[in-house]
């Protein structure tokens, strides 16, 4: 149901996973999270930043699916960066998600003290606590500042990607090293200009399909992993329904025809860490 896509370090992550930025953590994350399970979905994506790494923890425990079952990601906030502040961030979100390990953790945000926080992941993978390490966010200029410096290469990198904003020079530097593209807003955070696209409902038409299931089928056919948002039931399970379909090479085309080059995030832009730190508070 869910195609798998192997890391670099050999560790398998369905093509598919369940995000959950935005969703409150007042039962809505929890209801999301076991209606996704429901449906089908075996990764969900939270953060400490996001406030709800509780709730998915309490609905994977709930949905009564062996954990060993469900790919679960979270992330690593900007006050936790530093070698020594990151150890304490990895076990809080431990704890807060109620699990002994995470199957991918990131640096959400590549402001600070990032190879601090990276060799504390790092550490974290060696002994168990973590199965991939990764960070987010990070344009070509970010990448070639940090990546350089780390013993371990990233299994991924959470960018914004959509149709409109296909990434192509950051996803070309990766492939070198055969860093995965994860898709934050792969549907463009909702953007109805792109869910209407005439040339995306066309493709659509001819399989039965709607627009956000040509968007995610096209970008999971160039090999990324998305994490579309739903708390709408029918259109959760519909996002997971892209998997008996295939874009023809022109269809692909098509779609590669609509990136503009620009993303609505620059995290190069200035004050852009400064901004997350002061306006996503975390106790420890
Ligand atoms: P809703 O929760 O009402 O479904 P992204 O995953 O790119 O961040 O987009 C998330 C936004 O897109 C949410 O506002 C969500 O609203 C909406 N959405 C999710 N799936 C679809 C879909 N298949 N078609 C249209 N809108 C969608």
């Amino acid at each position: 149901m869910n195609h798998a896509i192997t890391l670099n370090d050999g560790v398998q992550i369905p093509a598919v996973g369940f995000g959950t930025f935005l969703i409150p953590p007042d039962g809505s994350t929890y209801t999301a999270v076991l209606e996704a399970l429901q449906a089908g979905y075996r990764h969900i994506d939270t953060a400490t930043a996001y406030y709800n790494e509780e709730e998915v923890g309490k609905a994977v425990r709930d949905s009564d699916i062996p954990r060993e079952e469900i790919f679960i990601t979270s992330k690593l906030w900007v006050s936790h960066f530093g070698y020594e502040r990151a150890k304490i961030g990895i076990d809080r979100s431990l704890k807060k998600l109620g699990m002994d390990y995470m199957d991918l953790y990131l640096l959400h945000q590549p402001y600070g003290d990032v190879a601090g926080a990276w060799k504390a992941l790092e550490e974290a993978k060696q002994a168990g606590k973590i199965r991939s390490i990764g960070v987010s966010n990070m344009t070509p200029k970010i990448w070639n500042t940090y990546v350089p410096q780390f013993s371990v290469i990233p299994s991924v990198n959470q960018i914004e990607c959509n149709p409109y904003a296909q990434q192509k020079v950051i996803r070309e530097i990766m492939s070198t090293s055969d860093v995965k593209v994860e898709c934050w807003g792969p549907l463009g955070q909702g953007s109805k200009e792109l869910l209407t696209n005439a040339q995306i409902t066309a493709i659509g038409e001819k399989y039965g399909k709607n627009a956000g299931q040509v968007i995610l089928r096209f970008e999971v056919q160039e090999g990324m992993i998305v994490l579309p948002k739903s708390t709408n039931p029918e259109r959760i399970k519909s996002n997971l329904n892209i998997f008996d379909f295939t874009l023809t090479e022109d269809e692909m085309n098509i779609m590669r025809s609509l990136d503009t080059g620009k993303t609505k995030h620059d995290p190069d832009a200035p004050g852009v860490g400064e901004y997350l730190i002061t306006n996503y508070p975390i106790e420890d």
